[in-house]
């Protein structure tokens, strides 16, 4: 049975981490605790993603973390406009598709970023205006969610279109020049050419709920959802340093942005800083997404400090040397205290007589939480440590998360898990699509 508890806030630094949610209640964990953050969060519904550059996943140390603790990604600059389409009509999807195939290879999804932008135009954008600007944008939003419909989870459509400062106002840009319609367009466009993929507005500075930038955004998306046009998300960047702290009603801006109907996810989350007081600012961050049912999941901005935009200030999870730091344990152990979202679970876990199996092992499956558009299962592995299991799932069904495993696929619905070091016993999440069929399972030793 779950014991109720009042989540506190934490006062670190000088700076209340606090969140008005002081009467937020969270259960305690039901689940075991996860050694990763993607299996923490898998285990919650939700996913923990990463910002990769591709010009690093050669350095083993790197890919190996990723590879290990994320069960997202986005590209840190890859997907961005002056990457996908260097001149005007020729796309370039080449350093895109290394993260999206290295992501697909390692059972992960992928967040988009970004289709729209004033920032990291190519040159040929820039010195454009007026209607062949409004044009191009909306064949570029075409032309790439179309490359690459079906293999994104959510689409930055349209990033940082707001002013910053007090006068709530759009920030002025060749863009915002085409005319006012221009972020409702590219929804519109996004969603004709990817219907499957979540469509978020994403920016900065929006974390503080009485900021004027927060309220522009949050009245905009309140003005899209009651006349239809096409938004299912908000993210939140979420760049914290000493001069932008984590606010303390951080929970009330989530909530009320999830109230209005639409997904809320953390995007880009770093917090410059070091020791307890940066650990606990993160505590906080995760615990205000899981006390919001509609905060699907939290992306941070790198994998090692010496891999951040603004690595002086040391913000990630993981030194330069890989190690995890105070902010990954306190994050971790938040996640692990967490429990499934209630209102997106269906049913708690139920086990399985042993599937069919063979070769020296065997695999048998547990029944994990269940959701509207998804299921997790548990394998765990007798007879070998040295297993490969192959799990073959039904169509329309799709693994789209693992956990304590490492994963390649055969074909789009068989999945080869092998050990990670991590035990006999690993994780994945279906999207199911209607099919409630459990996977099959094979075993055989290595
Ligand atoms: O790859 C070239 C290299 O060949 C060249 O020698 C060097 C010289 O400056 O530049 C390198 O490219 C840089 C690129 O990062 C890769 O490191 C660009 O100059 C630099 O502008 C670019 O910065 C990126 C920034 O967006 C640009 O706006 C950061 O990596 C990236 O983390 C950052 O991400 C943004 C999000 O997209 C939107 N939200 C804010 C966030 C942080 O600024």
């Amino acid at each position: 049975m779950n014991k109720q508890r009042r989540w506190r806030a934490a006062a670190v630094a000088g700076i209340v981490v606090a969140m008005t949610a002081t009467t937020v209640i969270l259960g305690q964990g039901t689940s075991s605790a996860a050694s990763t953050l993607g299996a923490s969060a898998a285990e919650r519904g939700r996913y923990f993603g990463v910002a990769i550059a591709g010009s690093r996943l050669s350095d083993s140390t790197y890919a190996t973390i990723a590879n290990r603790e994320f069960n997202m990604v986005s590209a840190e600059n890859e997907m961005k406009l002056d990457a996908t389409e260097p001149n005007q009509n020729q796309f370039s999807f080449g350093a895109g598709d290394q993260i999206v195939n290295w992501a697909r290879n390692n059972g992960k999804q992928v967040r988009g970023h970004t289709l729209a932008w004033h920032s990291q135009q190519p040159g040929w954008m820039q010195r454009m205006e007026g209607s062949s600007l409004r044009s191009a944008m909306l064949n570029h939003v075409t032309r790439v969610a179309t490359y690459y419909k079906g293999k994104i989870h959510s689409w930055d459509v349209v990033n940082e279109a707001f002013a910053d400062g007090s006068s709530g106002a759009r920030r002025d840009s060749n863009l915002q020049r085409t005319g006012n319609d221009w972020i409702e367009a590219a929804f519109r466009a996004a969603r004709a050419a990817d219907p499957a993929a979540k469509l978020c507005y994403n920016d900065y500075n929006t974390d503080n709920w009485s900021h004027a930038k927060t309220q522009a955004v949050y009245r905009m998306v309140q003005d899209f959802k009651s006349r239809g046009v096409p938004i299912d998300c908000v993210g939140f960047q979420a760049h914290f340093n000493s001069g932008n702290p984590v606010p303390s009603n951080y929970h009330t801006t989530l909530q009320n942005f999830a109230s209005l109907g639409v997904d809320v996810q953390i995007t880009e989350l770093d917090i410059e800083g070091s020791g307890s007081s940066q650990a606990e600012q993160y505590r906080g961050i995760v615990q205000a997404c899981l006390a919001v049912t509609r905060c699907n999941g939290i992306t941070v901005w790198g994998v090692r400090d010496t891999d951040s935009w603004r690595a002086s200030g040391t913000p990630l999870l993981f030194n330069g040397s890989g190690q995890k730091k105070a902010a990954y344990d306190a994050v971790l152990a938040a996640l692990n205290s967490g429990q499934p979202n209630p209102s997106q679970s269906t049913g708690g876990p139920s086990t399985s007589p042993s599937n069919p199996s063979g070769g020296g092992c065997t695999a048998t499956y547990s029944e994990g939480q269940k959701w509207n558009d998804r299921f997790n299962g548990q394998v765990t592995v007798t007879g070998s440590s040295n297993w490969i299991v192959t799990v073959t799932v039904s169509s329309p069904q799709r693994v789209i998360a693992t956990w304590n495993t490492t994963a390649s696929w055969d074909s789009s619905n068989v999945m080869t898990a092998r050990p990670n070091g991590s035990g006999n016993s690993f994780g994945f999440t279906v999207q199911h699509g209607g099919n409630w069929t459990w996977p099959a399972l094979t075993c055989r030793t290595a």
